[in-house]
Parts: C-alpha cells; structure tokens; sequence
C-alpha cells in the first residue's frame, strides 16, 4: 500500500477558552502564528494536498497561512457552522471527493508535531493495512484530551472524550492526540453515520474509528512516548507553557550539540529556528527571534535582541542593543544601545557604537560610526570613520533619499549630510559642517552650507615637495 498522500488541518474552532478575540489558531507561539507551525510541518511531508478547514475569522486564518508559506499545494474549504471536529472533516467532502488516497488529519492547535512522528504513523498505518490508525500518547497530566479505551485484547474499542467519561474512562492515561491517519476512501461513509448525542451536542471526529471498527475495518494505534509534541493548546495558560518547555527544549539543544555557553539559560529566549555556532556566549535576558543565525565565538551581552538577522564569527554585540532584518558580518563590534533595522548591513570589521541607529544602510569593511549618530539609506566604503552626531538627513518630507560616502571619508562630529549627496573618497568634513551638494574625492569641506576649503591631494603634494 503506497497511495498518495493528503493532509487535512481542521483549524475552524472559535477556541472559546483562548478568551479572546482573535481565533485561537492565530495565536502565536515561538513568534509564528499556531497554524503555521502546522502547514509547515504538513508540507515537509511531500503531499499531494494540504486542505485547511476554516470557519471562525476563516478570511483571517487563510490570510495568514498565504502571507507565512505560499504554497500552491494548501488550500482552504470553509465549515459553515462549527458543529464540532467531525462535521469540520465533512466539509472537505466535495474537496476529497473520488482520491483513492491516505488522508492524515492535524488539529491546528496542536503545533508541535514533527514530521518523523507522522512519518511513523503512516508507515504504521501501511504496515498495520488499517482503516484508520490514532497517534496516542499518555502525558503527564490526561486532563481535558479524549481517552482512548482499549479491548480486553488490548486492541482499539473507542475513544471518549472528557465531558462524556465515566470515572473509570477518565483513569485511562492514554489519550487522543487528535491526529489520525484514515483511508480516505472509508472515511466519509462512516462520518455520515456520525450522532450528535454527546455531552457537547457535537459532532466528534473521534466517533469514527469506534464506527469503523463496528464495520469490521482494522483500527491501528501508534503510541507515541513524547507528550510535548502532541500537546494541544486550548487556553493561555497551556500556550504559555508550551512557549516555556519549547524555548527549555531549543536551549538544551543549542548546549548540548551546538556548544553555545548560556550565562543564565532561564532568563533568554531563543526560537526554535535560530541557528547559534560553537563557543558563542549568550549573557542574560537576551532574546534572539526567528531565523536568526549567530556564527561561532560570538558574545552577546545582555539585554540585547535580535530578530531574523545574520551576525557573523567573532563579533561581539554589546549590552541593550537592537538588531532587526539586518546582518552583521564577520569581527564587528555593536553597540552598547544601537539600533540595527531594516537591512542593515555592516561588513567584516565594521564598528557601530553608542547610540547609532542604523536603516538599510551598508556599512564597509573596517568603517566606524561609534557614538550618537543616524545612518539611514546610505552606503558607506572602507575604513572609513563617522564622526559622533553625524546624521544622513534622508528624508524630505514626501522620499527617503539616498548618501553615498566613499572609502578612507573622515566626516567630522556633527555633520549634516543633506541627502541625495555623495562624499567621494578620502574626502574629510569639518565638525559641524552641512554637506548639501556632492563632496570630491579628496576635498576638505567645512562650514553651513559647506564648502571646499581644500584639495588634500594637493596639500599632500605639497607635502611631498
Ligand atoms: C479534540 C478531540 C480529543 C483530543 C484533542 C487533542 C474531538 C471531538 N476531540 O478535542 O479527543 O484529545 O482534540 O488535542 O475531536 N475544529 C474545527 N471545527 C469545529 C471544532 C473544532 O475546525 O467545529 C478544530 C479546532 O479549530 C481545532 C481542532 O479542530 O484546531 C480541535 O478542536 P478542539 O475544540 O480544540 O478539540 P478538543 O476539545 O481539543
Ligand atoms: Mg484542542
């Protein structure tokens, strides 16, 4: 049995315990939306289709998952009423109509799901030959999932959910992941013959396989030994949590197989997708958010943030800075307090330091801006120094306007640089100048509005004579 493979996520529920306003699918964990975390995964997999049932904010839900994974393979069909998981399945009906295929099923409140989990599951549900097989688990704490109650040979009977459990139900410790693999063909059959007699008046998905296996068709449980990853998330406090062992989880990791030294572990947070190299020293209360990637012996002192940025081998980013959609190369220094946005790029050797704000900027090799200074929509060459308080003026009201500044520039403390305007190379500003019309390579300007007051070229020749 080989059959093709389709992926359904049922992320059509208000998640009433959320309290919220926002649908609890949107919520965010490890700084991406739940359902994303889900289609992720779901494509990893290889699928001929990912379908996504919405419902509550469904324009909302579908907006995000195209904004977050654009992928020609997902697509949407709505739940009209939200009458529970089963009737969430039933209305991709039409959309699965006729597909001899595999048809595994994700709840979108449960995020954490790996692709080598399901990848065993259906390699259990071909082995097995099943109708349907139920990822299991049993967590540390049942409360609140639906129980799975085996036969006297320890083979499937049914799954009961909490509302409708006896007190001996609710002491079975093996739980519904709510993730399932059926045979696509035999599902809607039996979800036909889905009641709604049930404490919540739903209609439960987790009737079926209890239908199927009274049809005669083969029920197949995997059990599973990692509770985080089939936790679902129904209220804050569990997102919460979840957030807390994910970042314990990700932190362990980067310690024990990428040797990166943590000062104080409980107090940083590091999402799951960042990437840090060996021997990096990670001080207190950082954060570091995305696909961020940290190179090999680097420092970061406390305080600081990075979010979706590159910083390479050896640089040292120092306390209480700001670092966002941005690169740092190799050797660099930053901060204290700077602020890098925007794709700012600071070359290998590059310097930026108190108080320096840096806006899609490009930094050269071995130049510095140390103190007090605004670098925004400028590129900047070589060994080149920004005096303190210089700022590129870019905006004039309506456009941001470029600075182009040369390499070996002196601008001197205070400068205004008008922009559009371009400084050539070794040219040099006087303090307080305000450079609002193109400086030449070598020219010395000074005063408001600036002017050349020199050509160094010259007065090296002079020198020379
Ligand atoms: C469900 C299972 C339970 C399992 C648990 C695992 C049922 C009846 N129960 O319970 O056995 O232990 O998941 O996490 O299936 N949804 C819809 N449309 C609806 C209702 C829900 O799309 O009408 C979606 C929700 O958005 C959510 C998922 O289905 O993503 C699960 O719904 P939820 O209400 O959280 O079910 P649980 O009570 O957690
Ligand atoms: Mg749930």
């Amino acid at each position: 049995m080989n059959s093709e493979l389709d992926i359904l996520i049922l992320a059509a529920g208000l998640g009433t315990r959320m309290r919220s306003g926002r649908a609890k699918v949107l919520h965010e964990l490890d700084g991406r939306p739940l359902i994303s975390h889900v289609c992720e995964t779901a494509l990893q997999l290889d699928p001929a289709s990912v379908i996504v049932v919405v419902g509550h904010q469904a324009d909302e839900v579908a907006d995000v998952v195209r904004q977050t994974l654009d992928d020609p393979r997902i697509s949407f069909v709505r739940q009209e009423r939200l009458l529970g998981t089963g009737d969430a399945v039933a209305s991709a009906r039409e959309a699965l109509a006729g597909r001899d295929s595999r048809l595994l099923i994700l709840s979108g409140d449960v995020p954490l799901i790996r692709k080598e989990t399901l990848s065993e599951l259906l390699a259990r549900h071909s082995a097995e030959n099943a109708a349907a097989t139920i990822l299991t688990v049993c967590p540390d704490d049942p409360a609140g999932y639906g129980r799975v109650i085996r036969s006297g040979e320890n083979e499937f009977e049914r799954i009961v959910e909490q509302k409708d459990a006896s007190a001996d139900e609710l002491a079975v410790g093996e739980i519904n992941s709510g993730i399932y693999c059926f045979e696509t063909k035999g599902l809607f059959g039996a979800l036909s013959k889905v009641g709604n007699q049930n404490a919540q008046g739903e209609y439960y998905l987790t009737d079926v396989p209890g239908i199927l296996k009274s049809e005669g068709a083969r029920v197949a449980l995997f059990l599973h030994d990692d509770g985080l990853e089939i936790e679902g998330v129904n209220d804050r406090r569990q997102l919460a949590e979840m957030e807390r062992r994910l970042r314990s989880r990700t932190i362990r990791r980067l310690m024990l197989e990428s040797g990166v030294t943590f000062t104080d572990p409980s107090s940083v947070h590091i999402s799951a997708q960042a990437a840090i190299g060996r021997d990096t020293v990670i001080y207190q209360n950082v954060t570091i958010e995305g696909r961020t990637s940290i190179g090999e012996s680097c420092t970061i002192r406390p305080g600081t943030r990075i979010s979706n940025s590159t910083i390479g081998d050896r640089s040292e980013i120092k306390d209480n800075c700001l670092i966002a959609d941005s690169s740092v190369g190799e050797d660099c220094i930053v901060g204290p307090m700077a602020h890098l946005r925007g794709k700012a790029e600071m070359a290998e050797k590059s310097r930026v330091g108190n108080f320096v704000e840096l806006k899609k900027t490009h930094l050269g090799s071995g130049s510095k801006a140390n103190h007090l200074t605004y670098l925004g929509d400028a590129s900047i060459g070589t060994n080149t120094n920004i005096g303190a308080g210089t700022i590129t003026c870019n905006y004039d009201g309506k456009n941001k306007n470029p600075t182009t500044i040369g390499d070996n520039v002196k601008i001197g403390s205070d400068t205004m640089l008008v922009a559009p305007v371009k400084v050539g190379d070794s040219a040099v500003t006087a303090a307080g100048s305000v450079v609002i019309e193109d400086v030449s390579e070598f020219a010395l300007v000074a005063g408001v509005p600036a002017r050349t007051k020199k050509d160094l070229r010259k007065a090296d020749e002079t020198k020379g004579n």
